[in-house]
């Protein structure tokens, strides 16, 4: 894939999916302009990118925040004057509970995140790509997107709405150039999923084993698994895919009912 001479924008790019997505658009030369609430985090992963040859402007910014929104799209446009590819990407896990105990601050946040980041995202980008009249947009669902799983009752609400988002804007945008898609990831031995682990079994191990099991390939993936498909949806390559939610999960979804993580596994 090459990329060569344009740009990539990127949220939740200080690590984990979003550092590997960056290192991916970075190597096929596309420029980036990347975006997380952690600004050392972003600084490490701006770093990374410059190293391995790549070029990379950052704003620090809350996808929660319509003003902080606003402006690492004006920002990313004046520093490279187009967008032609947006990964919208930052997301929480929230708290791990059933919903007749869930914490309502918890639902709150998640909410704000997964759900409000990811609508500002599509509502200050699409009118950039729509008056250039191209563009490429995923947004991060995830298996959750499309399972019901015990204890991540606002985790699951909003990846299932971010396909909801996906498929609206693909109605919406599909005639005017711009394409608008989401990536489903599995299990992804990241940050979030580490602390997913932790959180449900008690001990690492034995809960990166468990989630590693739901999938026929018994494996967690890597983030660069996930950016490789995210390059490509972004990519010519993927000219006539849109508002699908493509999975990266070792075959979990083909396999996998509601309810397969038991609760406090
Ligand atoms: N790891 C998995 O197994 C998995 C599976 C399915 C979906 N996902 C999704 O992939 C995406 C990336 O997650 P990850 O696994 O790389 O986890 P991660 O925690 O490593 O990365 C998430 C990034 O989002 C940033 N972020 C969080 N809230 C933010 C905010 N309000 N404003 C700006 N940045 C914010 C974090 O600082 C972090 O850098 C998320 O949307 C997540 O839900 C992950």
């Amino acid at each position: 894939m090459d990329f060569t001479g344009r740009t990539a924008v990127i949220t939740g790019a200080a690590g984990g999916i979003g550092r590997a997505t960056a290192l991916r658009f970075a190597a096929a030369g596309a420029a980036l302009h990347l975006v997380d609430r952690d600004a050392a985090g972003l600084a490490a992963t701006a770093e990374a990118v410059s190293q391995a040859g790549g070029f990379a402007t950052t704003t620090t910014a809350d996808v929660t925040g319509a003003d902080d929104v606003r402006d690492y799209v004006q920002a990313a446009v004046s520093a490279h004057g187009h967008i032609d590819a947006f990964f919208n990407n930052a997301g929480i896990e929230g708290p791990v509970a059933p919903l007749a105990e869930y914490p309502i601050d918890g639902f709150d946040a998640v909410i704000a995140v997964n759900l409000r980041g990811v609508f500002l995202g599509l509502r200050h980008m699409l009118p950039v790509m729509l008056e250039q009249g191209s563009g490429a947009i995923v947004n991060t669902g995830s298996l959750a997107s499309e399972r019901g799983l015990p204890g991540t009752g606002a985790y699951n609400a909003t990846k299932h709405a971010v396909l909801g988002l996906t498929r609206t804007a693909a109605a919406e945008v599909g005639g005017a150039g711009v394409r608008v898609n989401a990536v489903l990831p599995g299990m992804i031995d990241t940050r979030m999923l580490r602390n997913l682990a932790g959180t449900i079994t008690g001990d690492l191990e034995e809960g990166l084993r468990f989630l590693a099991g739901v999938a026929p390939a018994a494996r967690t993936g890597l983030a660069d698994e996930v950016a490789a498909v995210v390059c490509f949806l972004c990519s010519d390559d993927a000219s006539f895919v849109q508002g699908v939610g493509w999975p990266v999960d070792g075959g979990a979804l083909a396999t996998m009912s509601n309810g397969s993580i038991p609760e406090g596994a």
